[in-house]
């Protein structure tokens, strides 16, 4: 008997020896394995589950929004410790070149942020790199309840890869009511009257009317200009090949993005997408186009809607949403599975969507949300992403995939230097010839 209590004692010290050695002090050296994929991490001379998840929500309402799913978490698995491995930076810029090396080094985290589209289709499941969730979808009843747009968009060959937490909006200008009133301006509904708003409010002495921010907020000023410019099925139609990029719609789409540019800060390439909005929120720029996580970011603030800031549809895009989701998605190999499932079960929940979502700035990817929780400005996306044409963010994965979009983010950033509208169009016609 004692024999045999030994034996397994040194066979467990012998395991946890040797995945603390092959962790590399990972996760704050605390993390152990035993008995193949029972978690557990010493806590203070407890012995606790953990998991780990991976995002880039640290500020400006992301963080907070985390936090309130991270507390139903705790109520609904008090045993397993939230190791949050957010890495900060807007859109994912930073966070997602950690995470690929992460991956190509064979350590992903528990579970990570990915968008739904092509981000995840064309990058993680091309890869290899994480597990279908059909049983998770099975047992939650989940189908019943997340809506048909996006089943499509995180499946492949029958098999359903992330679970939504959210739908974001990307075509929203947010602005000023002060600063418009006193210009005898009222919010424009087409790409004419806003570049006329623009020019009224330069010719008062405005320098910046437009605030912007880092390299990702022009591409996403880009491609909600391009939807005003060109109308939904000639973008749906650039990424299925319907529509040409040597076309004169995509033309005229890069010259009023050109426009849209002269009336943007020169420090943009200095600032987050916060420091934009705050610019707005200053007085200091009228306008700020940014998807609707800007408002978890005015909240948080405590600005007031209506009184602080007001929005619209991008002007030339209303009756159209340009959706993009947030999802979690389960590791291939996941060093703690049974915890990233029961924080993927949290993450699909009603609760967990309900607490997230009012403070994150997004309306939940389930259609059973209780309205009564959410602000005005909720309310209305969630009345538009039920009634509106929806079309897809690329700057947020949706319509490209990885090498796709890297190649129109370089041609754009090249575009911010030269302004050359004939060189930048034919970038995007050797971008969708060599990953399209
Ligand atoms: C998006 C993401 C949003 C928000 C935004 C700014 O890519 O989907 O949830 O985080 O970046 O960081």
């Amino acid at each position: 008997m004692k024999t045999r209590k030994t034996l397994r004692f040194a066979a467990v010290f012998l395991a946890l020896a040797l995945v603390a050695a092959a962790c590399g002090g990972d996760d704050e050296g605390s993390d152990t394995t035993v008995d193949g994929g029972t978690d557990t991490t010493v806590d203070g001379g407890t012995m606790m589950d953990s998991v780990e998840v991976f995002s880039w929500w640290t500020g400006g309402g992301e963080a907070a929004g985390l936090d309130e799913m991270i507390k139903i978490f705790a109520s609904t698995d008090p045993d397993i410790e939230f190791v949050n491995s957010a890495v900060a930076g807007g859109a994912g810029t930073n966070a997602r070149a950690v995470l690929a090396s992460r991956l190509q080094a064979n350590d992903p985290p528990d579970s990570w942020q990915g968008h739904a589209g092509q981000e995840l289709i064309g990058t993680y499941v091309a890869a290899d790199q994480i597990e279908p969730l059909n049983f998770l979808y099975d047992q939650e009843g989940w189908l019943d309840v997340m809506p048909d747009t996006l089943i499509p968009l995180i499946s492949n060959d029958g098999n359903i890869y992330s679970v939504p937490v959210n739908i974001h909006r990307a075509n929203v200008v947010w602005a000023n009511p002060t600063v418009l009133s006193d210009a005898g301006i009222s919010m424009p509904t087409s790409l004419a009257d806003f570049f006329t708003a623009l020019d009224t409010l330069q010719a008062g002495g405005m320098d910046a009317p437009l605030a912007m921010g880092e390299q990702w907020t022009s591409m996403h000023l880009f491609e909600t200009i391009m939807l005003a410019s060109m109308g939904p099925d000639d973008w749906n139609g650039l990424w299925d090949g319907s529509v040409g990029w040597d076309s004169a719609a995509v033309t005229q789409g890069i010259e009023d993005y050109a426009k849209a540019l002269t009336y943007t800060n020169s420090d943009a390439s200095a600032l987050s997408w916060q420091d934009a909005g705050q610019l707005v929120l200053d007085g200091t720029s009228a306008f700020n186009i940014m998807g609707d996580w800007q408002e978890g970011f005015f909240r948080e603030l405590g600005s007031v809607p209506q009184t602080d800031y007001v929005w619209a549809a991008v002007p030339g895009t209303e009756g159209n949403f340009q959706f993009l989701s947030d999802s979690f998605v389960l590791a291939k190999n996941a060093p703690h599975r049974d915890s990233a499932i029961a924080w993927l079960t949290v993450a699909g929940s009603n609760q967990g969507q309900d607490a997230f979502n009012p403070v994150k700035g997004s309306i939940p990817a389930r259609n059973d949300a209780d309205r009564s929780l959410y602000g005005e400005y909720l309310l209305s996306a969630m009345d538009d992403w039920a009634s509106n044409t929806v079309v897809g963010s690329l700057t947020h994965g949706v319509v490209a995939n990885d090498s796709w979009k890297s190649e129109i983010d370089t041609a754009l950033g090249l575009f911010l230097v030269n302004g050359d509208v004939e060189a930048l169009q034919t970038a995007f016609v050797a971008a969708q010839a060599a990953s399209g």
